[in-house]
């Protein structure tokens, strides 16, 4: 069977917010298998290297400072699919417009404060997978 991974962040809003665990719960449910998992706290210049692809962005600033505020969890998940599948469980950036049972219509506050990242391509979710874990943190 061939099986994919994204990259997710629970992000410092729904971290603050207690939604960790459910969160995580709408994952697991949702068929992903956690591959590696970390709780932590970004630096500016980490939440800056990781976004720097936005760094040209009006967002940019404000979004490193909010990914630096407090913890996040960081997470490589497996699934088939698992890009796209990740993508439609968590909705669009703009809670807003999200579907209903998404995670973001759940848990997000705002387009910036959207609960949590994933990753947009195959090519990025490996990125960003190595961005945060070493092969062995990897099970
Ligand atoms: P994420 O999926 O982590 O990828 C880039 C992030 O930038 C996005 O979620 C939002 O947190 C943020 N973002 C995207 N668009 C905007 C915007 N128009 N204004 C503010 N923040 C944004």
């Amino acid at each position: 069977m061939k099986t994919d991974i994204t990259f997710t962040m629970v992000k410092p809003d729904a971290v603050n917010s207690g939604h960790i665990g459910l969160i995580l719960d709408k994952i697991t449910k949702a068929g992903f298998k956690f591959v590696a998992i970390k709780y932590t706290h970004l630096t500016i210049e980490q939440a800056g290297a990781f976004y720097e692809v936005h760094q040209e962005r009006p967002f940019y600033r404000d979004l490193v400072t909010f990914m630096s505020s407090g913890p996040i969890v960081a997470a490589i998940l497996q699934k088939e699919n698992a890009v796209a599948d990740f993508r439609k469980l968590i909705g669009t950036t703009d809670p807003s417009k999200a579907d209903e049972g998404t995670i973001r219509k759940a848990f997000a506050k705002s387009i910036q404060e959207n609960a949590v990242h994933g990753s947009d391509s195959n090519e990025n979710a490996t990125i960003e997978a190595s961005f945060f874990f070493s092969n062995f943190e990897r099970f």
